[in-house]
């Protein structure tokens, strides 16, 4: 690839999974109002988040990235954005505890509205419709108009991804984040749960240890970080009309960046190296995601590799990989061979959501709590047997009370799944499995820091 990026350079590639607007003025119009709108983020932002996650590539951080699997205009107000924002702090906190490491927290969140689909019509009785894109294109219910993509819904979630991030920055900055608080991060249906439980005895250690801190004059007051949290926002970079609106070149440095999220990530449908996804997401400076489908091959990836991050640096790319619970094993096992052969620097996170989805007796589309920490142990259990670091988790999960995934400590049945089955694209985790999930991780990571503090200890004696 020697040609010249640009922003719109993805223009002359071939593009899977962008809507057909009918209506090309309007899509115009609605393209130039949003390239006059203020950035969501700001290039530092995305320079300090890839900071983090260059330590992360290097072993010293741990990358925690969820939120829904879409959002939507309906479901759009602010005690859902904080319910978010909370089981999302709950979980890093538990992490940064009890694995005793840095957590690097990205949202998907604040643009994560288009949705790749399998098929681009859907036909009910004798109807052929285009089908639901997410509601950043089009709306839901089966009608033409409906259905029909409409390029104001964009600015209608540039509108709603700016009111949602002025939200979170309040929550990361503004006091609600302090670890004085982490008692009353727990939602009230978590409460009496028995992960509720376990994360109020952790709790009351952290506030221990905060107590002992503040009489050794450390508090607050004068650390900011005990009460502040970098929080970060991610979509899949699909909608390349809207990417490449909102995409500018920072004054700073002369680079350019996607301005409406800190990170973007390459979705497995549309990772093809000669097609637009991937042509756009070369030339931005943001990090990036690539997700990892079992039929991805290791020349497929390091090929990839190479386009995204030819500068090998650490931080740039995260390689998500979704394998499914049966096929973590074998299929993730050569890609992480090769990367570390050929010596890249990448963060490895592990999907666990997508691989594992399955349509349940009752009819309904849904992901075993099971299936989904089997395929988390089997990336921790590659990661160890090849001396590489497992550096983060990417899920879909909500802080409402759904029941959407089958199993965890509440024991949801198939029969359970029609009572709060709410999600408008896939089946998230709620507020009770994430924090089930983030236990699980905790002891993973403190395995590691064990194994770790082990092999220095012989590595001294040995040399001793
Ligand atoms: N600033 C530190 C961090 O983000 C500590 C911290 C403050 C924190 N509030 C938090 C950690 C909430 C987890 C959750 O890691
Ligand atoms: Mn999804």
């Amino acid at each position: 690839m020697t040609h010249k990026w640009t922003p719109k350079s993805w223009r002359d590639k071939p593009a899977l999974q962008l809507p057909d607007y009918k209506d090309e003025a309007a899509l115009k119009a609605a393209e130039d109002e949003i390239a006059k709108f203020p950035p969501l983020v700001f290039a530092g932002e995305a320079r300090s988040l890839q900071k983090s996650l260059g330590k992360v590539a290097k072993g010293e951080g741990f990358l925690l990235q969820g939120g829904d699997c879409a959002e939507s205009f309906a479901e759009f107000n602010a005690n859902k954005i904080r319910d978010t924002f909370r089981v999302i702090l709950q979980m890093a906190v538990v992490m940064t505890y009890s694995g005793s490491m840095p957590i690097v927290k990205v949202g998907r969140i604040a643009g994560q509205f288009a949705k790749p689909r399998s098929s681009d019509t859907e036909t009910q009785d004798d109807v052929t419709l285009p089908s639901y894109r997410g509601d950043i294109i089009n709306a839901l219910d089966f009608a033409e108009d409906a259905r029909t993509p409409d390029p104001q819904r964009m600015v209608k979630a540039y509108h709603q991804a700016s009111a949602t991030l002025n939200l979170l920055r309040a929550f990361a900055q503004g006091g609600y984040a302090d670890l004085n608080k982490v008692h009353k991060w727990n939602l009230g249906f978590v409460t009496d749960s028995p992960l509720g439980e376990r994360y109020e005895q952790l709790a009351s250690h952290i506030t221990d240890a905060l107590r002992f801190m503040d009489a050794c004059g450390i508090n607050a007051n004068n650390v900011p970080s005990l009460r502040e949290t970098s929080f970060y926002t991610s979509h899949e970079a699909l909608l390349l009309p809207y990417e490449e609106a909102l995409t500018r070149e920072d004054s700073l440095t002369g680079d350019w960046y996607d301005t409406s999220a800190h990170m973007l990530w390459i979705g497995a449908r549309t990772h093809q190296s000669e097609n637009a996804q991937v042509e756009f997401a070369r030339g931005i400076k943001n990090p990036i995601g690539l997700k990892c489908s079992p039929a991805m091959s290791t020349d497929e990836l390091l090929k990839l590799v190479d386009i995204l991050n030819p500068e090998n640096i650490p931080g740039r790319l995260t390689l998500i990989s979704r394998m499914g619970h049966k096929d973590v094993i074998e299929k993730l096992t050569p890609l992480v061979r090769a990367i570390k052969s050929e010596g890249r620097h990448v963060v490895w996170s592990c999907d666990p959501m997508h691989g594992n989805t399955i349509t349940s007796s009752s009819g309904y589309k849904t992901r075993p709590f099971d299936n989904i920490l089997g395929e988390v142990k089997g990336f921790f259990a590659v990661h160890k047997n090849e001396g590489t670091h497992p550096g983060g988790i990417h899920i879909e999960m909500t802080g409402q009370n759904v029941t959407e995934c089958v199993g965890g400590a509440e024991s949801i049945g198939d029969e359970d799944l029609s009572s709060r089955y709410h999600t408008h694209c896939d089946p998230r985790l709620n507020a009770n499995q994430a924090l089930e999930m983030a236990f699980l991780i905790s002891d993973e990571l403190r395995s590691l820091r064990n194994d770790e503090a082990f092999a220095r200890e012989s590595f001294l004696t040995s040399a001793e």
